[in-house]
């Protein structure tokens, strides 16, 4: 294909060729039309497949667990599978390409986008994405792994210079793009929207040539995130291929002058073309030209595979053998996440799920609703609810008001995301006056309130009456930080009376990012009284599972967490609901760890992360026992907040200062800085508790030509069937330069019946002990004994074994 992809750039024109440079539209690139070419095209990701158009609504897709949940899952299988599956998904929505996997490392606890990654490790995240790539490609799907590099916070995410050591980088940051390159052969990689060490990585000649094209050998095409291009020459001549979305707004005629200036040389756009051309044969769409056609493909295998996966990652934290529950007896079901499906965190990851299922529908299915008895005890949203029901919309040009609509619609819902064009696409959406009308009719009789977030100047009216004022807008932390934070007003509403409500919204042209959005909620705030009334039901039951935790409004992309305390009042109404019933269960639900002062009073604790749309039924499968607890912490949960590695007395090194982050932690991210500082953590690293218990027994370790190879004894020592994880940890004994206490270096899942002992071997490659030498630029072991330690977390090593190993160096 070499041969025709450059005979095909011979056919083009200088213009066509850099056609292929920068999208046709917000999510596809169309070859020239002259050469009967196709057109490419790209769907978010990562759990799942949301197609065309704008975040919310859409054709209906499958929703897979989250990026933390599959990191719990420590099963590249399990990733390969789902790699697949989503292939088929992807092809529903008549695209090519996902936007997925996201491999970025959890470095604090905090950021919004942590769910959405694997894990605070480089090779648990990159085994899983190396399974995940190849299931998706193997099915000629192409993945685009993201986002390259430095961006593990959403703070002033779109201009934020990272400054990264290059050791830092090479083991830890860059780990899983190497090996998505390396091991999967990955098609596409996305830049990130920030500066790695002074220079935006879409312009980042060191990132995006030498790293990924010199020393790694890679043959696919970099894309930038969307508008994280700004710039012609240095993006051309750095190694971005691809300006995303389209139309362009630096490529183009922009580039054909600037070849014919002789600041960008036509070779550079042939060989970006050529990256371009290849993508485009691989993933079928060279000659591509079927109309677009998105569909709602909701397999039943697809519905399995996602319940495997949740109760997959599902972390048993503690139990003190109330679980597994017993079928049988009364359940208090209590908790803000109880009767809604948290299935999947926020931002360009979010989709219109084919269904969900909550845990209250999962628990009736199973029990009879007769048995439970629900209490939602407080609330846990950070905006107020959505208003549901028919709006009529109305926009107008912003700098008229009051002038006559010049398009009118309707949508079901207060919730809009708005991608160009409007109506027949003579308003651009940021230039635009939005009006909705609707109603909205009360539950109950008392103090609502009502909120608004938006990209521009808002308000809510209430039978006319002004009752949120978001018309002084100042920029804050919603809608990838293009959104003010959300402003409330609060009014006195009679249930079952209806009220007419009006929403006005006047866009502004974005700082980085162009389009429109807002939300507007009307919510009853809950007090004390919830609590207690939650206790109540509590102490009536015969079993309380309280669901509690956070949703996609929080561990969401454009915003990171100001802290890892559960939002509102669940603490409090958790430990009112273990005091009023000592048979409680808490079900957490987060994209991360959170603080929990009744953690030690709580007879069982799990762990469910977003598991997808079959949320309910992952959870209750692991509840009652059907499937052991598969999950492991792919993240340290630290007992503090102010435990974790990016806490420091210096903003530069978190949340940032003057535009810059500075990871002054270097190498000591996650259970690395745990160990190093002493600290003990609320629960470790690769911990998570099975039905039945494992012992590890004659470890041994040989070395080979590659590195070494591990073995050791795994035995179920209990009476039922069951899954753990076996790891295997490295350390130095006298390291020559400074090194973490231990790291990851492999692992294995295993499952085995009761009494059944299997051996596994583990082979380590010269990777796993080597560090980067940065004077050498070069991969080092410095000869020297090494111990290999073998265990069920990061701090339950129960074997050692050490070794000596010859000195080596390996290339880039
Ligand atoms: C996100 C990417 C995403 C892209 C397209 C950006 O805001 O950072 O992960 O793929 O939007 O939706």
């Amino acid at each position: 294909m070499t041969d025709a992809i450059d005979d095909l750039l011979d056919k083009m024109t200088l213009a066509e060729q850099v056609q292929l440079l920068s999208g046709a539209d917000f999510w596809s690139v169309a070859g020239p039309d002259r050469l009967g070419l196709g057109t490419l095209r790209v769907t978010d990701g990562p759990n799942g497949a949301r197609g065309g158009g704008s975040l919310i609504g859409g054709v209906t897709a499958a929703a897979f667990p989250v990026g933390i949940a599959l990191g719990a899952t420590w099963d590249p299988d399990l990733a390969h599978d789902i790699g697949t599956a989503l292939a088929a998904e992807v092809k529903s929505k008549g695209a090519h390409m996902l936007l997925a996997p996201t491999v970025n490392l959890h470095r604090s606890v905090t950021n919004g986008r942590n769910f959405e990654c694997y894990s605070e490790d480089p090779e648990l995240t990159a085994a899983l994405a190396v399974g995940y790539i190849r299931g998706l490609q193997s099915q000629g799907i192409g993945a685009t792994i993201k986002h390259f590099a430095g961006n593990e916070s959403e703070i002033e995410r779109t201009t934020i210079d990272s400054r990264v050591d290059e050791r830092s980088l090479r083991e830890l940051y860059l780990r899983p793009f190497e090996d998505a390159v390396k091991k999967a052969g990955t098609w596409g990689i996305m830049s990130s929207y920030n500066k790695l060490n002074g220079t935006y990585t879409a312009e980042n000649h060191w990132l995006l040539t030498k790293v990924l094209r010199d020393d790694w050998g890679y043959d696919g095409i970099v894309m930038s995130d969307w508008f994280g291009s700004r710039s012609t020459a240095p993006t051309i001549d750095a190694g971005l291929d691809l300006e995303m979305p389209g139309p362009t707004r630096d490529r183009g005629d922009k580039v054909v002058q600037a070849v014919q200036d002789g600041t960008v040389a036509a070779e550079t756009v042939r060989r970006a073309a050529r990256n371009m051309l290849r993508l485009m044969d691989r993933a079928g769409a060279l000659h591509d030209r079927r109309d677009h056609v998105e569909t709602a493909d909701d397999r039943a295998a697809t519905r399995a595979l996602i319940r495997r996966a949740g109760a997959a990652g599902t972390v048993m934290l503690k139990n003190d053998g109330l679980l597994p529950l017993a079928q049988g007896g009364t359940v208090a079901v209590i908790g803000p996440n109880a009767k809604v499906a948290r299935i999947m965190g926020g931002g360009s990851a979010q989709l219109n799920p084919h269904y969900s299922v909550s845990p209250y529908d999962a628990l009736a299915d199973r029990l009879g609703a007769d048995a439970l008895h629900f209490a939602p005890g407080c609330t846990n949203h950070r905006w107020e609810p959505l208003m549901t029901g028919r709006f009529d919309v109305a926009y107008r040009p912003k700098d008229q008001p009051d002038a006559a609509p010049v398009h009118t619609d309707t949508m079901m819902g207060s919730e809009a995301f708005i991608i160009p064009p409007i109506g027949d696409g003579t308003l651009d959406p940021t230039q635009a006056h939005v009006t909705l009308t609707g109603h909205f009719t009360p539950d109950d009789t008392g103090l609502h309130r009502v909120g608004i977030a938006a990209t521009g100047p808002c308000a809510v009216f209430i039978d006319d009456k002004l009752v949120t004022d978001g018309r002084t807008w100042q920029k804050g932390r919603t809608f990838f930080e293009e959104g003010c934070d959300e402003v409330v007003g609060d009014i006195t509403l009679t249930a079952g009376q209806t009220y007419s409500v009006r929403i006005e919204v006047t866009a502004r042209t974005g700082d980085n990012l162009q389009f429109t959005a807002f939300r507007a909620g009307i919510g009853k705030p809950l007090g004390d009284d919830a609590i207690a009334a939650a206790a109540q039901v509590a102490a009536r039951a015969d079993t309380a599972v309280v669901f509690v935790g956070r949703s996609g409004e929080w561990d969401t992309e454009g915003s990171d967490l100001q802290d890892i305390t559960l939002p509102g009042r669940q603490d409090a109404l958790v430990a009112a609901v273990i005091a009023a019933n000592p048979r409680t269960v808490v079900v957490l639900q987060t994209g991360g760890p959170v603080e929990m002062p009744w953690a030690s009073d709580a007879p069982a604790i799990l762990q469910a992360w977003y598991p997808g749309q079959e949320a309910g039924h992952a959870i209750t499968d692991v509840l009652f026992g059907d499937v052991d607890p598969g999950g492991r912490l792919p993240q340290t949960f630290p007992a503090r907040w102010a435990d974790n590695p990016t806490q420091s007395q210096d903003p530069e090194v978190y949340p940032g200062l003057d535009g810059k982050v500075r990871y002054e932690e270097g190498l000591m991210i996650g259970y690395r800085h745990y160990d190093r500082q002493g600290i003990v953590p609320l629960f470790p690293f690769g911990h998570g508790l099975s039905y039945t218990t494992f012992a590890l027994s004659d470890l041994s370790a040989t070395v080979t030509d590659d590195g070494a190879s591990v073995s050791v004894s795994v035995t179920n020592t209990g009476d039922r069937a069951g899954t753990t994880v076996v790891q295997i940890y490295v350390s130095e004994d006298a390291p020559q330069v400074p090194r973490p206490d231990k790291e990851l270096e492999g692992f294995a899942k295993l499952s085995l019946d009761a009494g059944e002992q299997r051996r596994v071997t583990i082979p380590l490659d010269h990777r796993a002990f080597a560090y980067w030498d940065q004077d050498g630029t070069q991969w080092r072991i410095d000869a020297g004994q090494f111990t290999i330690h073998a265990g069920q977390s990061a701090t339950d090593l129960t074997d050692a074994v050490a070794i000596t190993l010859p000195g080596w160096t390996g290339a880039v």
